[in-house]
């Protein structure tokens, strides 16, 4: 099932929000669309907003009136700031946007027409790398994999999450064809329940035996010896290796820590913002109340309670075993091999 496509000059997105339930999906012929869907998650995953942001920058800048080079980088810069400002933990997100800017600036054609393809193309770029780096992260990960390994993952970083196949999902998938007998917890991630919802849907179809768990079950579950490792996506991975994810991954690096097990990343090199020295500096989007106040639209909690909704937290290096990356697999301490693996791009 693909998360989005492009087809006839639209984008084509499967609508999150109603899986598992219905599998539905949006016609995206104007940007407006795709900022609505990135906003309400209707697309999610930090690849996957990087690359449906790509496809709306060139719906956008279709959209306008701009004819000649100046006009068209002036159009695309200002679709590329209300992309950008829909969610602002995931990197990918900018980076996408940027990559299809830069390419802009580099043109020497002079054409509406031929610049609307170059960045139509940068984005299908975007979009195939996509697949192809979580392909490579599924083959560097599973080696890390032990036979018949019980696998806890946190959220949703599946095929739903990228453009294909997926990050934490894409370990577990590549170690599940390499016949290794695996099995995985998946963890409900209240407020959103992109576990119970995404990622256990995502193991169901593709008979990868999977149990599904509340997120307060899961220190029990360690203690009781019935996981041997951890493994999650990111959204913005800082130098020092600080990691960005869906809240509560925090929570549970802690306890794996406390249990002696070990605590994976997988994200592609587009996750990682080497800008940014330590994780204190990752902007952590706050979403409304009704997130928390509200199960599938009916009130669970007192009518104006006050509610705080980070939708992710970060978790310290220290307590991260490795990256691993669609470049290769990065170890502590961070500064070195991560910088090591983009001088080696
Ligand atoms: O709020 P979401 O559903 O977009 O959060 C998604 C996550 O936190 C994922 O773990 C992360 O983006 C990695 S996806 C490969």
């Amino acid at each position: 099932m693909d998360t989005m496509r492009w087809e006839n000059g639209r984008l084509i997105l499967l609508d999150q929000t109603k899986l598992p339930g219905m599998v539905e999906y949006i016609d995206c012929r104007d940007c407006e669309t795709i900022v609505e869907a990135i906003r309400h998650l209707r697309v999610r995953g930090a690849p996957a907003i990087g690359a449906a942001a790509a496809y709306g920058l060139v719906l956008g800048v279709q959209g306008t009136g701009a004819g000649n080079r100046e006009e068209m980088l002036s159009a695309a810069r200002e679709v590329a700031r209300n992309l950008a400002a829909t969610r602002p933990t995931a990197v990918n997100l900018t980076w996408a946007l940027n990559r299809l800017l830069a390419r802009l600036e580099a043109s020497t054609e002079t054409k509406r027409e031929a610049l609307l393809d170059l960045l139509l193309q940068e984005a299908h770029a975007i979009y195939r790398e996509d697949v192809e780096g979580n392909r490579r992260i599924g083959r560097f990960g599973q080696e890390l994999v032990p036979h018949g390994a019980r696998i806890l993952t946190h959220c949703n970083a599946g095929a739903l999450a990228t453009a294909g196949y997926g990050t934490a999902l894409g370990v577990i998938r590549a170690a599940h064809e390499a016949g290794k007998n695996v099995s995985v917890y998946a963890d409900e991630t209240r407020p959103l329940l992109q576990g119970a919802r995404l990622t256990a849907w995502e193991m169901v179809q593709e008979n990868i035996p999977v149990t599904l768990i509340t997120d307060n079950m899961s220190a029990y579950l360690m203690a009781r010896g019935m996981v041997d490792l951890v493994i999650v996506g990111a959204d913005r991975i800082a130098a020092n290796g600080d990691v960005a994810n869906k809240i509560g991954t925090y929570g549970l690096a802690v306890l794996a820590r406390e249990h002696g097990l070990p605590f994976y990343v997988a994200a592609p090199l587009s996750t990682v913002d080497m800008a940014l020295a330590s994780g204190r500096d990752i902007p952590i989007e706050e979403r409304r109340p009704e997130e928390v106040t509200h199960l599938a639209g009916v009130p669970v909690a007192p009518a104006g309670v006050r509610v705080w909704n980070p939708a992710f937290d970060v978790t310290p290096a220290r307590l991260v075993t490795a990256i691993i990356t669609d470049r290769g697999v990065a170890w502590p301490p961070y500064e070195e091999s991560l910088s090591r693996l983009f001088r080696q791009r």
